[in-house]
């Protein structure tokens, strides 16, 4: 008899991580000639994906390594990446500082504290508005990173680097989506922060059906990677659109288009996903789900989406998301 994951005894929560369900949306597209698939990814031991790459870049960094038993951990880090990296090297027994704009969500540097790590929270440039971080203030981050690692002689988990990030979306998310929907997809649209979800996921895709098309979602007013002028850095998706022109991991030969997503359409979105379909994510789910019903409407008619629900609504608490309710 084979028995699946949930019902066997695992030997610890970084086991938990991943083989997250698959839910057909179908009141949101309720209309609408197509089907949208979301894999609820906020059900993540550190409620949100970045857990898989906090595994894989760890487990990849042991198996070469690069990582010496005990050795301080460091990553810069929007919260979700540094929670991951805080479960995992909590249950590996690695020390680890998460290194955080103070633009963030206070609920994500508390939580990682509970979870043991140190948290260093950097000061935005002037001008700045809490809640809106931008590739300016990210790059405050990188600097304070680079300078704790020297400083501790740690291994930076370098989420916007390491074949890690790449190879927990190829290896786990990608074929997740493909086994859970039964091949059955025709387009993947995603919300680029590092572009490590999108890259492996769509290199998976790819790999099992070139026809299915993969597009980079990103803020509108800070669409850097669709060759778009920066007017909006500040936006209000957290997690990505850092306007970054480079990102290592992307390949763009795996990328069939751009969506842009305003800061209004990703809010109205990851509220309607929480009343109408019992989805509580953040922002950037809303935004993966604002482009998926804009490709059934144009490109994608008729077809599949597969988008990921990156992280939980619990973690905009004290944001206007859930405020203004
Ligand atoms: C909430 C959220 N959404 C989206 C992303 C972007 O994912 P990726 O870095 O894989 O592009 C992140 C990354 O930290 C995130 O935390």
């Amino acid at each position: 008899m084979t028995m699946t994951r949930n019902e066997t005894l695992l030997a610890s929560a970084v086991d938990a991580i991943g083989e997250t369900p698959l839910v057909e949306l179908s009141r949101l597209t309720r209309g609408l000639d197509g089907r949208i698939l979301a894999k609820l990814d906020y059900l993540n031991p550190g409620f949100s994906k970045k857990d898989r790459i906090a595994r894989q870049m760890i487990e990849d960094a042991e198996a070469e390594g690069m990582l010496r038993p005990g050795q301080t951990v460091v990553e810069l880090t929007s919260g979700n990446t540094g929670t991951g990296l805080a479960i995992v090297c909590a249950v590996k027994g690695y020390p680890f500082v998460a290194v955080m704009s103070r633009g963030n969500s206070v609920e994500r540097a508390r939580m990682m504290r509970a979870l043991g790590a140190e948290v260093v929270l950097v000061d935005q440039l002037p001008g700045s508005v809490p809640g809106q971080v931008s590739g300016g203030d990210l790059a405050l981050v990188e600097q304070a990173a680079q300078r704790i690692v020297i400083e501790r002689s740690a291994f930076r988990a370098d989420q916007f680097r390491l074949q890690g990030n790449f190879r927990a979306h190829f290896l786990g998310t990608g074929p997740e989506f493909i086994r859970q929907s039964g091949g059955q997809i025709d387009a993947f649209c995603d919300f680029a922060g590092t572009g490590g979800t999108f890259a492996g996921c769509a290199a998976a895709f790819k790999a099992f059906n070139p026809a299915i098309r993969c597009y980079v979602v990103e803020p509108a007013g800070a669409a850097i990677l669709a060759g778009e002028p920066v007017s909006y850095p500040n936006h209000r998706i957290q997690g990505g659109g850092y306007a970054l022109a480079d990102l290592p991991l992307l390949n763009p030969a795996h990328v069939d288009g751009y969506l842009q997503v305003s800061d209004t359409e990703a809010i109205e979105i990851a509220r309607r996903l929480a009343r109408e379909e019992g989805i509580f994510a953040g922002f950037s789910s809303g935004a993966n789900v604002a482009a998926a019903l804009r490709l059934l409407q144009t490109d994608c008619r008729g077809g599949t989406v597969a988008v990921l629900m990156c992280d939980s609504g619990l973690k905009y608490l004290s944001t206007d998301l859930w405020q203004a309710l």
